[in-house]
């Protein structure tokens, strides 16, 4: 079990967990494309602590950086990411919703 702090908080991460779906389980402001380390699109600032890559990721990775979709985590972390500030799903939009419901 790893302790993930936040600038919004923090969490436990059980080890065999993927870093990306508890970041998005938890309402954290992390996009996704391919979960796979090709596109780059989860990349997220790391403040403190350690993740290991079982296989490279493709895509650049800074120093200061890590993919959760595809990382290993190590040790606690500190990362600098945001939680949601609307609480909803990635693809809710309210507008389509009511159209939906007038149906
Ligand atoms: S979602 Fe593509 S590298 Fe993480």
């Amino acid at each position: 079990m790893f302790n993930i702090s936040t600038k919004d908080g923090s969490f436990q991460l059980d080890e065999k967990e993927n870093l990306l779906d508890a970041l998005k389980r938890h309402n954290y402001e992390v996009d996704s494309q391919c979960c796979s380390g090709f596109c780059g699109a989860c990349r997220i600032k790391i403040l403190s602590g350690k993740v290991s890559y079982p296989n490279p990721p493709i895509a650049f990775v800074a120093a200061d950086e890590i993919l959760p979709c595809c990382c290993m985590v190590e040790e606690n972390l500190n990362l600098d990411v945001s939680m949601r500030v609307d609480g909803q799903p990635d693809l809710f939009i309210p507008e389509l919703f009511d159209v939906y419901q007038e149906k």
